[in-house]
């Protein structure tokens, strides 16, 4: 049966494939943002394009009767209350995504959805945090949201919480740097050892399931994510669907510390699987699983993520090969590989 959706935002990067996917399966669904990103991305498309601003303009909702609310943008739980004001009674069921980010401890592998999550410190009043706070309390908020939404829609709520969303749309080259850069060929750093675990969740996999779960009113807190992969194989993946030849040489992560070079920020999805973050990317993705969470062959997301890529500005593909947001600069990569060679060549000291 046609659900009536209202997508709160939409026209990011999750958002879209959650339209789309709606669409198909024919479902009505209204949109809700401030019409500033990608306006009219849908034009035509969806029942209603509805424009305003979950921080301190919702009167487009006044009157309003939605099966079902997805919410991507929120981070602030008084955006939550702010949409309540005009959907409280008239949602039947409200998804909220949040973010694997609520939980403060990474220390433990396989840790699932009753791991604790960060709590909002006493002196911090959540309603009146605004943008510039949100990266210093983004769990809390977001764990905050989470309970924001069950106050104002208890029975009737979702939580979703991805680790790292990949593919198509994303402008954060946290996934799309190791395509991009295998795609580039040569001599390829590659962090830790080849069986470091990894993952991430490729969006499009996040938005149909997210639609399924709608379909199938699933309530509920669900850790959204692909399941754990050696490093290799998302390395070895990216290299399947390109012709460059890529070579890849392993560093050791003390190694890679030494030189100035941090997971995450200059290697993307990897971490040292070791203190605080050995569970950092090893969550247990169970429950979702059997919610009916799958996955797309990783061949999928590496080739479409790379085709996508190559459609992007020039300034903005520039910025990936530099590593400007996420990845390690070129003249720094082939510096830290020559490095590491030479201490092997010698097995002599090294300034690690
Ligand atoms: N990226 C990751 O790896 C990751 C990981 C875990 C969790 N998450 C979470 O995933 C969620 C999904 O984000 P997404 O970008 O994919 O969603 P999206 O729905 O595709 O894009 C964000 C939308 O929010 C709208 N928006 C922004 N500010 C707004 C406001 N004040 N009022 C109304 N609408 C507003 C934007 O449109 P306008 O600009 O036109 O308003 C845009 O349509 C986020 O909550 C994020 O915290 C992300």
């Amino acid at each position: 049966m046609p659900l009536n959706i209202l997508i709160l935002g939409g026209t990011g990067f999750t958002g879209p494939e959650q339209v789309e996917y709606a669409l198909a399966r024919g479902h009505r669904v209204t949109l809700f943002n401030r019409n500033r990103t990608r306006p009219g991305l849908f034009k035509g498309r969806v029942a209603e394009e509805l424009v305003g601003d979950l921080n301190d303009d919702v009167s487009a909702l006044a009157g309003r009767k939605f099966d079902v609310v997805l919410d991507n943008p929120t981070t602030f739980p008084a955006w939550v209350r702010n949409a309540a004001t005009q959907l409280k009674g008239n949602v039947g069921h409200y998804i909220f995504i949040s973010t694997m980010s609520v939980y403060p401890d990474n220390s433990r592998p396989d840790m699932d959805e009753r791991d604790g999550t960060t709590p909002m410190p006493a002196d911090v009043d959540p309603y009146t945090l605004v943008r510039e706070n949100a990266g210093k309390y983004y769990g809390a908020l977001k764990s905050f949201a989470e309970q924001e939404a069950e106050r104002q829609y208890p029975g009737r709520v979702t939580v979703v919480r991805p680790g790292l969303i990949v593919g198509p749309l994303d402008r954060s080259d946290r996934f799309t740097y190791w395509p991009a850069r295998i795609n580039n060929g040569g001599d390829v750093l590659a962090p830790g050892t080849p069986d470091d675990p990894t993952q991430w969740i490729d969006s499009r996999d996040l938005a149909e399931w997210m639609i399924r779960l709608a379909e199938q009113q699933v309530l509920g807190t669900f850790n959204a994510v692909g399941s754990v992969r050696p490093m290799q194989e998302l390395l070895y993946g990216c290299k399947a669907v390109t012709t460059a030849g890529a070579q890849f040489t392993w560093v050791p992560a003390e190694f890679l510390t030494a030189q100035g070079v941090r997971g995450w920020r200059h290697m993307p999805v990897w971490l040292p699987p070791t203190g605080a973050t050995a569970g950092f990317l090893r969550r247990n993705n169970d429950r979702a699983v059997k919610a009916g969470l799958t996955f797309r062959p990783l061949a999928m997301t590496a080739s479409e993520t790379l085709a996508w890529h190559k459609t992007r500005p020039e300034a903005e593909q520039k910025a990936t090969s530099e590593g400007a947001i996420a990845g390690i600069a070129p003249a720094k990569e082939a510096e830290v590989i020559a490095a590491w060679r030479a201490k092997q060549a010698t097995g002599g000291p090294t300034n690690d």
